[in-house]
Order: C-alpha cells, then structure tokens, then sequence
C-alpha cells in the first residue's frame, strides 16, 4: 500500500494511521524513550477541578489521553474521543472496554475540522500530536472554540523544536535518521514516520502557534515547553460565548 503523502496536504494523513494502528502504542513508547506518557499525565493536571466535567479529545488515536485523565481525574464525568481513522478508534474502544472504562468513554469516526457537536458542550478540549495533522490548523481551533463552553479551556500538545542549538541538532539528526528506520523496521510502512518527522519541522510553534490561538479568538493563551523543547503544551480559554 502506497501511503506517500503530500505534506502540504493533510487532509488524508489518517490513512497513514488506519495502517500503522496495530504498532501506534509500541512505537509512541519506543521513539518518545516513554516521554509520552509523562506529557499526557502533565496534561492531566491542568483543567482546574469542577465536578462532572465533559471532555473532548480531537485525533485521539488509540485514546491515551482519555485513558490518562479517566485514570487521575474523578471530576470527569464523560469522554468523547473522535478520530478519523476507524481502526485507531477500533484500538480505542477495545482498550476502553479492557481498562473498564467504556461507561465513561464514547469514540466517534469524525473530522476535526467540523466537530459532530453542538456548540457549548464540553467542559476541556484536548488535542495531543494531531493538530499539525490538519491543513488549516486555525479552522479545528475555532471549531474547539465553537464547542466549548464559556469558560472552558483547550489544550493542544504537539512537537516541537529546542530553542538550544545543540539539542536542536541532535532531535532532528533523531527525526530525520532514526524515527523513519525504526518506524519502517517496527511498522513494516516505508513512508509513515518519514512523513511524521517532516510534518514536526514544518509546523509553526511557540509564539508562532500561539498566533493561530489568538486568531482562533482565545484568551489566556500560554505555551509550556517539555523536554527541551521537542514538545510542548499550549493552553488557551474561552471567555466569552462569541464564536
Ligand atoms: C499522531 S496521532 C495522535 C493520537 C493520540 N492523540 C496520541 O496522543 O497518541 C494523530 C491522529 O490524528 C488523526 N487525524 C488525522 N487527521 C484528522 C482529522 N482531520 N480529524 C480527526 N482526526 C484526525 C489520525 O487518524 C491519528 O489517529
């Protein structure tokens, strides 16, 4: 199966993950040394405590950071994960029903540029390495804005480049060398984490990203650097009721 892709154009890059599905968790925990899983648990911790909150996770994937947050944070009440690629859904729903937590979780086959939502509905919004998925990244924003409920806030994590030239160096000696070899060898596909490490250098982030937050028509906009920069958090509210 050819799954070349044309970075300027992302609109397909889920069929790159409804082939590399079964391997997606081993691979996050192998290239990210385990870091994955220390940025979703720092996740967690920030929506502010406030009993039965409703929880959006956009390109959720296998559903981690769903997982992460039923797992640490009693305050939510509901999970709605949406994705459109059907089998790394298929691995989420499997997972949530292993974990005991599929009362609480819902997953939906949907694009995050539209949000199958009506508007005000969630308390958080969450999007973790897909944003730079999407072609018009300030479209999904105003969406997540649209969607949230006055007050409500959203958090984006994804890659991005250590201001420190030496550490900047050696990340992207990491992603142009080693992710693509180990992806092939792990996943069995030729083109998917080349396409992943091209699509981290070419992402706006820090300032630039909170930019498109702004645009998008957020306040409190703040970004959170991680392991030396290679991710980081940004976080931004929602205010007032205008979309
Ligand atoms: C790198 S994975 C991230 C998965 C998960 N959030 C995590 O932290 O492991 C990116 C996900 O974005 C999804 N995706 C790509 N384009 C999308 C879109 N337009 N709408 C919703 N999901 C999308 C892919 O199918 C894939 O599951």
């Amino acid at each position: 199966m050819n799954n070349k892709i044309d970075i300027s154009n992302k609109d397909r890059s889920y069929k790159i993950f409804d082939s590399i599905y079964a391997k997606y968790d081993l691979l996050n925990r192998l290239l990210s040394f385990g870091q994955d899983i220390f940025w979703r648990n720092r996740i967690c911790k920030l929506p502010k405590k406030k009993e039965n909150q409703i929880l959006l996770d956009l390109a959720t994937g296998t559903g981690d950071i769903l997982f992460s947050f039923l797992k640490k944070r009693e305050d939510i009440k509901f999970t709605i994960g949406l994705d459109m690629s059907i089998n790394m859904l298929h691995i989420a729903k499997i997972k949530s029903i292993k974990k005991n937590f599929n009362k609480k979780s819902s997953f939906i086959r949907g694009d995050a540029n539209l949000i199958p939502l009506t508007t005000e509905k969630v308390d958080f919004a969450t999007m973790a390495f897909g944003i730079r998925n999407i072609t018009e990244p300030v479209i999904v924003l105003k969406d997540i804005k649209r969607v949230l409920k006055t007050g409500g806030k959203a958090i984006i994590l994804e890659f991005s480049l250590p201001k420190s030239k030496i550490m900047k160096f050696f990340f992207l000696f990491y992603l142009r060398k080693i992710v693509p070899l180990v992806g092939r060898i792990v996943s069995g596909d030729k083109f998917a984490y080349r396409y992943l490490n091209e699509t981290i250098e070419d992402f706006p982030y820090g300032k630039d990203f909170c930019r498109l937050m702004e645009d998008a028509g957020f306040s409190n906009i703040s970004a959170t650097p991680l392991t030396f920069g290679i991710a980081t958090i940004y976080q931004g509210e929602k205010i007032d009721k205008t979309n």
